[in-house]
């Protein structure tokens, strides 16, 4: 099955997988991860959250750093409408949420900077050969893109 078809599946349950992520400690490590990102906690720093599901690292940062502002998104429509519904308006000024998938080209984005970029359990889904494929052809259309601040990758896979 693929991971897309498994995340609509999980994403009608996603009270249940918030539940699950407080519960194994999942919810807790992010918070401790996201406290020790080198930013200080005034700053106003843009944070991308590729597969960003129900925003559990989103939802760390927006509240540890009251200046950052977050992008993110995931494939899944369902888990971010789990992530919309928990949110609200709350974050309305510093949250902006869109579907697509890491492995096509993200025109929502195009050219814009960020100053972290994390994926928290998703490029596990993600071919390797993809993901270098991908990073070769995004280099070679924006010669412009240029090094970035930070980059978070938290997976499951050692
Ligand atoms: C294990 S969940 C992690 C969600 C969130 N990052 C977190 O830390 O709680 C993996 C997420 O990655 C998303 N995902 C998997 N492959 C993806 C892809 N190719 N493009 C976008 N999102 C993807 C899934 O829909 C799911 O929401």
């Amino acid at each position: 099955m693929k991971s897309e078809k498994i995340y609509t599946w999980i994403g009608s349950l996603t009270p249940f997988y918030d539940y699950i992520s407080a519960l194994v400690g999942y919810k807790k490590s992010v918070h401790f991860f996201v406290s020790q990102l080198p930013f200080s906690k005034d700053a106003s720093f843009k944070v991308l959250d590729a597969g960003c599901g129900t925003g559990v690292y989103s939802l760390a940062i927006l509240e540890q750093y009251k200046n950052s502002s977050v992008t993110a998104f995931d494939f899944s429509e369902k888990m971010l409408q789990g992530f919309e519904d928990k949110v609200s308006k709350k974050y309305a000024d510093r949250l902006r949420l869109f579907t697509a998938n890491i492995q096509s080209p993200l025109h929502e984005i195009e050219y814009k900077k960020f100053d972290l970029i994390l994926t928290g359990g998703v490029l596990e889904y993600v071919p390797h050969e993809a993901l270098l494929h991908e990073n070769q052809q995004t280099h070679s259309k924006h010669p412009r893109a240029q090094a970035l601040g930070c980059f978070l990758f938290h997976s499951h896979v050692t």
